[in-house]
């Protein structure tokens, strides 16, 4: 068997360690595994240069190297792929000689590890004919169908430590700090961080905020409590009533969110008279070396993945759903996204221990 595989979209923490354990476990079964450069580039625009042969010396020591050997883009659908000679922004429809390209390699199937706008690009390849497999990744933890995904513990486990350390110089400073952490429409991030940092508020996309009641709740904290405050706001926070804040926004890309954390800060200095501070972790969650448990997790999705290909299952996502190894069909794992459910006892438990949700 000859398999291919590439990374998509936005990197994550860990995709070394699939792209290893991909490549080991094929080779053990004498398969042979090549990777493809930047996303799809390697079929398309660097055909064939672009086609990199993985062996057990190329993957040695790389799974606890943060990035992708095998470079992303995410900008890079072959239904959509910027062309060149269609001047500033232009996108063009590739599949067609991407399958063709697909056919010359003679591999049999792909290996897409990617988040839920790759595996959509996946199902739609898979429509045409190219096997595929997906293994879900994104630090967003936003993919249905799957209990976690890598990237996830090592993004969370960054901001963490980013909320530990604004205690010191919050409590210095008698100061509100405020921290905006990625996630995109999911809270998952945030929340997390939120409980494993002890912060004082948590604003999440699932849940619009009341500034009001945010700035209440830190006027209380300071007149009765302590003088400092640590507020988290996800990215894809919004007030009640408003609406969320676009960065930047591209054809054929996800749009960029942002600026969130700010406003909000602005808003609390302005109404509460409190001296406050806002910064943005930003990529800083997607860098460096993954974290035990997401290398674990992804060194586990990765060998599933293979496992899958040896039976001839293509189609499906391996999916983690504790305490087993699973799979489900790509196409239920993009039906929707997973945002933190409100009922959730991480939500439950924030409300118990006095974090003000907005
Ligand atoms: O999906 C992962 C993610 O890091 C989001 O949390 C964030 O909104 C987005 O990607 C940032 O994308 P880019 O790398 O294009 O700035």
């Amino acid at each position: 068997m000859h398999l291919l595989i590439n990374t998509g979209g936005g990197d994550a923490p860990g995709l070394n360690a699939v792209i290893r354990a991909v490549t080991l476990s094929a080779c053990r079964r004498g398969f042979r595994v090549t990777g493809i450069h930047r996303g799809y580039a390697g079929l398309l625009n660097e055909y064939p240069r672009g086609l990199i042969p993985l062996t057990r010396d190329s993957v040695r020591g790389i799974a606890e190297l943060g990035g992708t050997i095998l470079g992303t883009v995410n900008r890079g659908s072959p239904f959509q792929y910027p062309i060149t000679d269609g001047g500033p922004g232009a996108l063009s429809d590739l599949s067609d000689r991407l399958l063709e390209n697909f056919k010359a390699t003679g591999a049999d199937g792909l290996i897409a590890v990617g988040g839920d706008g790759s595996l959509r690009i996946a199902a739609r390849l898979m429509e045409k004919g190219l096997p595929v497999i997906g293994v879900p990744k994104t630090i967003d933890n936003d993919l249905a169908a799957t209990e976690v995904t890598f990237g996830f513990d090592t993004a969370m486990s960054f901001a963490t430590e980013a909320i530990g350390r604004l205690h010191s110089t919050a409590e210095a400073h008698s100061r509100v700090m405020v921290v905006e952490v990625m996630g995109r429409y999911a809270g998952w991030i945030a929340l997390y961080a939120a409980l494993a940092g002890g912060a004082n508020v948590a604003l999440l996309p699932e849940i619009d905020f009341d500034l009001d009641r945010v700035c209440a709740s830190l006027e209380h904290r300071f007149e009765t409590e302590r003088p400092f405050a640590i507020v988290v706001v996800a990215e894809g926070a919004k007030p009640c009533g408003g609406s969320l804040l676009v960065k930047a926004e591209e054809l054929g890309k996800e749009r960029t969110l942002g600026g969130m954390g700010a406003f909000v800060a602005e808003e609390i200095a302005r109404r509460t008279g409190l001296e406050t501070r806002s910064l943005v972790l930003g990529h800083l969650q997607r860098g460096g070396s993954p974290t035990p448990n997401d290398r674990v997790l992804a060194i586990r999705y990765g060998a599933a993945a293979v496992r899958l290909a040896a039976e001839g299952r293509w189609g499906q996502m391996v999916s983690y759903q504790p305490p087993r190894m699973s799979d489900v069909p790509i196409i239920e794992a993009i039906a929707h996204q997973r945002s933190v459910p409100l009922d959730h006892d991480a939500i439950q438990t924030a409300r118990d221990l006095g974090i003000c949700l907005g």
